[in-house]
């Protein structure tokens, strides 16, 4: 009889710690390399590879564009949302794809536009620049709010205070940045204009930009260098969801669901391969070898693990559903190890929900996942979707379950059809910008692989040892018994020297 109950334990990536091993000269920080397949790719299909193991949730309140547009620059994707109307999905895999690094498509203004005007898109949009265009989009000069005095000039139309096109340096249909670079490099201007042979406006290059995109070595591309664009979609509307997406040049889909093991989701893979055999897809979320087994006899091409265990879920609690993450993460990568030594595909593991830190993505890694998928953590980036708000002294940025009620009242969401919620909403301390927090992060999960002796992480899947550590000895790794004014922190204020 098939067994019901276990008392085995379900573990979460909290339990475990890495236990340090030879550090060679090979595996210093600097010479680890953190490049991933996105999924397992089909014969025809183009190996898409991150170039760190770290993806942004698909929810509404982590990835859209610009957070799609930004990790992508920094190495890895966002998953677009699917809890949204089908075109305005496509629009936005459509923005990043279209995205040229450091190429902006500018608001254009017309010659009879007033000073005044101006002042008053800059106050609504937050930009300084302006191109004066006329009606053929033939480029006429720009101005900038070092051109002007608002007070002083507000009546007068642009054309009396622009710089014109004669006095300035153009660049004719200049694709290549590194060149475009170079122009800026030579000239006075913060701001090179790209004009096509009949001299229309193209883009904007600006100085700043160029510079910080010429220093993007880890961009995830397409074979036309163009940004890498992965859209989450769900089990109902697929048949309509997936043509736009295919028709927005989209790199790889997702199927989002909280319970992957099902003949839905079968029938959303199997109708994938059918029709779109050149699309990867990414199947999930399961925490069983079962799942992972059904999953990939569908055609799943990478399998996302994890159920009840996010920042904001309450499935658990809810269903009754779920599973330590590390345990899901055992259990689903021996499934993988067995099909890989049956068929040589080797499908990548995604860990997703309740990541909250390095160390837990470490954890996750040393465990065998490939890369992991984070809500909590890209929420709080700037580049995330949502307005910052003030709370009690603290900026913060909302955060909201894709199972809660404002989010799965969407007919694309994969909570849809559920009498219940399944998340809550609430608040997460604002970061910043997600260049300077992931450099961070990065250099975390880079000194923990070295102290492992770890390179790579197929290294790591093969060679980390862990342990499962007592909450005694989760509490000796913290600050403790020390007071440290202004902190919170729990763990501060120990009892043992009392
Ligand atoms: P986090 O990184 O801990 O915040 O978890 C994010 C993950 O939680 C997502 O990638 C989803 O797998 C999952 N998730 C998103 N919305 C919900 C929800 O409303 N209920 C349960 N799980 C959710």
């Amino acid at each position: 009889m098939e067994q019901r109950v276990t008392f085995e334990p379900s573990r979460s990536l909290m339990e475990f710690r890495l236990l340090p091993r030879l550090t060679t000269v090979d595996s210093t920080v600097d010479r680890i390399c953190l490049d991933i397949p996105l999924v397992w790719a089909r014969e025809g299909q183009r190996d898409i590879r991150l170039k760190i193991p770290l993806v942004a949730a698909a929810m509404q309140s982590v990835s859209g564009p610009a957070m799609g547009i930004e990790l992508a620059k920094l190495g890895g994707v966002a998953f677009i949302y699917c809890s949204q109307a089908i075109d305005v999905q496509a629009e936005m895999i459509a923005k990043i794809k279209s995205h040229k690094a450091g190429f902006v498509k500018p608001l254009t203004v017309s010659p009879t536009t007033t000073v005044h005007q101006i002042e008053a898109i800059k106050q609504d949009k937050g930009f300084s620049t302006f191109p004066v265009v006329s009606e053929e989009k033939v480029f006429l000069g720009l101005i900038t709010q070092r051109d002007y005095d608002a007070q002083a000039h507000g009546r007068l139309p642009v054309t009396d205070r622009m710089v014109p096109r004669d006095r300035l340096d153009v660049a004719v249909n200049v694709t290549d940045l590194k060149e475009a670079h170079a122009r800026l490099v030579e000239s006075h201007q913060s701001v090179l204009p790209i004009v096509d042979e009949a001299d229309r406006l193209l883009f904007l290059v600006f100085r700043k930009d160029a510079q910080d995109q010429v220093s993007h070595p880890n961009e995830v591309v397409d074979d036309k260098k163009r940004l890498v664009a992965v859209a989450a979609i769900n089990t109902h509307d697929y048949q309509e969801r997936v043509p736009a997406l295919v028709a927005s040049e989209v790199d790889a889909v997702a199927v989002d669901s909280s319970d992957g093991h099902s003949v839905y989701q079968q029938e959303t893979l199997q109708w994938i391969q059918a029709n779109y055999p050149d699309l990867p897809v990414i199947g999930g979320n399961v925490i069983t070898e079962d799942g992972f087994d059904f999953l990939v006899g569908a055609g799943a091409q990478a399998v996302k693990v994890g159920m009840g265990g996010g920042s904001i879920c309450i499935t658990q609690e809810q269903k009754g559903t779920g599973r330590g993450l590390a345990t899901a993460l055992m259990k689903v990568c021996e499934a993988r190890d067995h099909y890989f030594q049956k068929t040589k595909r080797y499908i990548p593991i995604v860990a997703d929900g309740g990541v909250t830190t390095s160390k837990d993505v470490v954890v996750a890694l040393a465990l065998g996942a490939d890369y992991v998928m984070m809500g909590r953590y890209f929420a709080r980036m700037e580049e995330s979707p949502t307005e910052k708000v003030q709370i009690n002294n603290h900026i913060m940025k909302p955060y909201w379950g894709e199972g809660a009620a404002r989010a799965r009242q969407w007919s694309g969401s994969r909570y849809y059809h559920a009498a219940f919620v399944e998340g809550v909403e609430g608040f997460v301390e604002y970061a910043g910008k997600l260049r300077d927090n992931l450099d961070e992060m990065l250099a975390k999960i880079k000194a923990a692989m070295s102290s492992c002796g770890c390179k790579t992480i197929q290294d790591l899947h093969e060679r980390a040892q862990l342990e499962l550590v007592t909450p005694y000895a989760i509490r000796e790794g913290k600050v403790h018994d020390v007071f440290q004014p202004g902190s919170e922190t729990v763990g501060n204020l120990g009892t043992w020297n009392r």
